[in-house]
């Protein structure tokens, strides 16, 4: 069994047949059907799955006979502190995202172990493929969600109240799919099993293209996150309402877009409003209220804290001229990540004895692994994106440059669970 096979039979799941993007959020039906395909993947391999406290999900490939003569893998309580090594990546999507991130990380992982078990390769130590929920968070808002709970970065009496755009709680969409939301938490049980976490994924960017590299390494992650801005004006009517009596919250956030765009560009930082929703949301009325969503990224922690402090303030003088509230709140935030270097050296050493060069990277995208970086050894291999398009249905990679990096993982799987 190998790629192909495990990338068609997930490639239906959740796309949308209008636009060919996909819709995979987090406990609806579609994420459902992934987690199915997940447990059939593990099923096939004669993997031990799992669905651990946070809805995050687990298949490993124990140990034979178990380390030391014990059973080895976390939930088993003779688990070897600190022996497994965990790949993998996440199911979910951004609204009609492509089919590559997120899903090319776990199909990979997959084929990674079949390409070593077909080479004989018997691990020493126990190796896991794990599936995050909600790492992209576009149902509860809060982006790497499942790695985040894991490692006790988010409370869970907070996590369990987070609400979707119908209202529904995290609490309610976990029981709705037969999960305890009274369970969520650190699992620090989990975590000190883990020695190593390799996530493979797709490129957001189109750095290997133009370096003629099908596989990179990822050096680190930008300081990232989200804001809401809430901006409550007054409803009228668009055809009798003077432009002088006017509380229009739209002006203030044309400005804070616009301001966006300035700062990012003077503080060599990312800036981007792609989610508004204007209430009531007619045509022919000013609207009462204007929610958008501001997502920053900087090189820096003091890039990123000037544009978004820049956009703030241009919100607030916007909203003061046109005498509309504004109201301000950071919804999530990633600190930079550095990976870990001694992990990044393993990582080239063993595709360099493949004869792979594989470039180094930064990245502005976030990631399962980013987060997990704060807790466990972490590095990720890219996979190169010709266009680097991403949260796109355009989203690509060639199938070759997936093989390369289903070798590459293998090999660097073979490095760090065989010895
Ligand atoms: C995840 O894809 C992110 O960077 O938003
Ligand atoms: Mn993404
Ligand atoms: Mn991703």
């Amino acid at each position: 069994m190998g790629f192909a096979e495990l990338w068609d039979a997930l490639l239906p799941l959740g796309r949308d047949a209008a636009t060919g993007g996909y819709r995979r959020y987090s406990f609806t039906k579609a994420d459902m059907a992934c987690r199915e395909w997940f447990a059939s993947a593990a099923a096939q391999r004669g993997m031990r799955a799992s669905t651990d406290r946070n809805g995050n999900l687990w298949a490993w490939w124990d140990v034979p006979g178990g380390l030391g003569g014990q059973a080895a893998g976390p939930g088993s309580p003779s688990a070897a502190p600190g022996a497994a090594i965990v790949t993998g990546s996440h199911l979910d999507s951004v609204p009609d995202g492509g089919a590559f991130d997120g899903p090319l990380g776990v199909v990979s992982a997959f084929a990674a172990i079949d390409q070593l078990r077909t080479r004989g390769f018997t691990p020493v130590r126990p190796v896991a493929v794990a599936a995050f929920c909600e790492e992209e968070g576009a149902r509860f808002g809060l982006a790497c969600l499942g790695s985040r709970l894991l490692t006790g970065a988010v409370q869970p009496a907070a996590a369990r109240e987070l609400r979707d755009g119908d209202g529904v709680t995290l609490a309610e969409a976990m029981a709705g799919a037969g999960l305890d939301p009274d369970g969520l938490g650190a699992d620090e049980e989990l975590l000190a099993s883990v020695g190593a976490v390799v996530e493979l994924h797709i490129e957001q960017g189109s750095a290997l293209d133009g370096l003629g590299a099908a596989v990179g390494i990822a050096e680190g992650i930008w300081p990232h996150g989200r804001w809401r801005l809430d901006f409550t004006g007054r409803a009228d009517h668009a055809g009798t309402t003077r432009l002088a009596d006017r509380r229009d919250p739209m002006l203030p956030f044309a400005a804070a877009v616009l301001e966006a765009r300035q700062a990012a560009s003077a503080h060599g930082a990312l800036a981007t409003f792609g989610k508004v929703a204007a209430v009531p949301g007619a045509a022919n009325a000013i609207s009462s209220a204007v929610t958008a969503w501001l997502d920053a990224r900087a090189p820096d922690q003091s890039a990123l804290d000037r544009t978004v402090g820049q956009i703030e303030a241009a919100a607030r003088r916007a909203a003061d001229v046109q005498g509309v509230e504004v109201g301000v709140r950071r919804e999530s935030f990633t600190p930079p990540v550095e990976f870990d270097p001694a992990l990044r050296a393993r990582l080239a050493a063993a595709l360099a004895a493949q004869g792979m060069q594989a470039p180094v990277l930064p990245t502005g995208a976030g990631h399962d692994a980013g987060v997990l970086a704060a807790r466990l050894p972490s590095a990720m291999l890219f996979v190169r994106n010709p266009t680097g398009v991403s949260h796109s249905p355009a989203e690509h990679a060639e199938p070759a440059d997936c093989e390369a990096g289903v070798a590459a993982l293998a090999a660097v799987l073979a490095e760090l669970a065989g010895r």
